[in-house]
């Protein structure tokens, strides 16, 4: 067989993409400049293997054309909200992700966030870099302990347990959480975690609440204004999942109102732009996706994404394989 073409979307990790280079007949993006819709449906005509990312869109519009070429979608992230699964399925195109690697750089992101808005980090920056911080006073910016403190995750899969198990662990924190499943098992027991049977549920028992639930059309609003009007008015609203979880709307609504405390975002409905009102708001943080950007961990994904591609064009099962 004559060596794949690969077309890889954006620019990755230098080893990474040497790996791919070596491997493939490899096309790279070295201006990183993000490909529009429309070229990305003109890509799977041209590639044997499109490897695209998180901040790429492929709705079953690209995949409803004649002549694909792709047999496969190396997508770089865990995430895959972004493809429309079942249009690529029917197209004859495989889908795989990166799951695994990320775990512990988004459980580190969610601690930060609830760290930041707890302790108003963000907004403290703020005040002394523009020079208004008048000294230490026993009133100074006061803000919440995470100690003693509940926790509620909604998705208790690998990055929800990681949160939870720093939270409990690291914090103090009690620990509440709603999964679809039953979720029983030994480090959750370790923690003492209970399973509600209603996000609800959650959202009144909680003083942090941390979103890990996929988006995509099933989750989207899942946290809207009526389950916002359920929070404690201490409590505060993390998101390293996926933007869309959010109906944004009612979240601006809740922390002008101060009927929340406060949020900590790295996630946003239509990303990279930031849905209106958020950035005048003091009580939010707002970080831009940083959840798995540690060297180590985006190294790690694209090399899951090599070893997905390989067994696939080895005729072996991709590890990986959503699709
Ligand atoms: C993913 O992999 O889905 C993450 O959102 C990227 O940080």
């Amino acid at each position: 067989m004559a060596t794949p073409r690969i077309l890889v979307t954006r620019r990755w990790p230098q080893e990474v993409e040497r790996v791919l280079a070596a491997r493939f007949d490899a096309t790279l993006n070295e201006s990183d400049r993000p490909l529009t819709e429309a070229e990305l449906a003109a890509a799977l005509k041209d590639f044997d293997a499109v490897l695209p990312t998180v901040s790429d869109q492929l709705p079953a519009a690209v995949f409803d054309q004649k002549g694909i070429r792709t047999k496969i979608l190396g997508n770089f992230g865990v995430g895959f909200n972004h493809i429309d699964v079942s249009a690529a399925r029917a197209a004859g195109v495989a889908v795989t992700n990166t799951p695994g690697v990320l775990t512990d750089c988004t459980a580190d992101i969610a601690l930060t966030l609830m760290l930041m808005v707890a302790r108003r980090a963000g907004e403290g920056e703020r005040q002394l870099r523009a020079g208004e911080w008048q000294g230490w006073r026993p009133t100074h910016m006061l803000g919440s302990a995470l100690g003693g403190k509940t926790l509620g995750i909604i998705g208790m899969g690998r990055i929800g347990k990681a949160t939870a198990r720093r939270a409990h662990f690291g914090f103090g924190m009690a620990i509440v959480f709603y999964n679809r499943s039953t979720v029983d098992d030994e480090e959750t027991r370790a923690m003492k975690a209970r399973q509600l049977t209603l996000i609800d549920e959650v959202m009144g028992a909680s003083d942090f609440i941390s979103l890990h639930c996929p988006g995509g059309a099933e989750n989207r609003h899942l946290i809207d204004a009526q389950r916002l009007g359920l929070m404690k008015p201490g409590g505060f609203l993390i998101n390293t999942a996926r933007g869309d979880v959010v109906d944004t709307e009612a979240l601006v609504e809740a922390l002008r109102s101060r009927s929340i405390a406060g949020a900590g975002l790295d996630v946003y409905e239509g990303e990279p732009s930031i849905p209106a009102g958020l950035t005048d708001i003091e009580n939010v943080v707002l970080l831009p996706h940083l959840g798995s950007a540690t060297a180590e961990t985006r190294r790690a994904m694209g090399m899951k994404v090599v070893d997905n591609v390989t067994a696939f064009f080895d005729g072996r099962d991709p590890p990986d394989r959503v699709a």
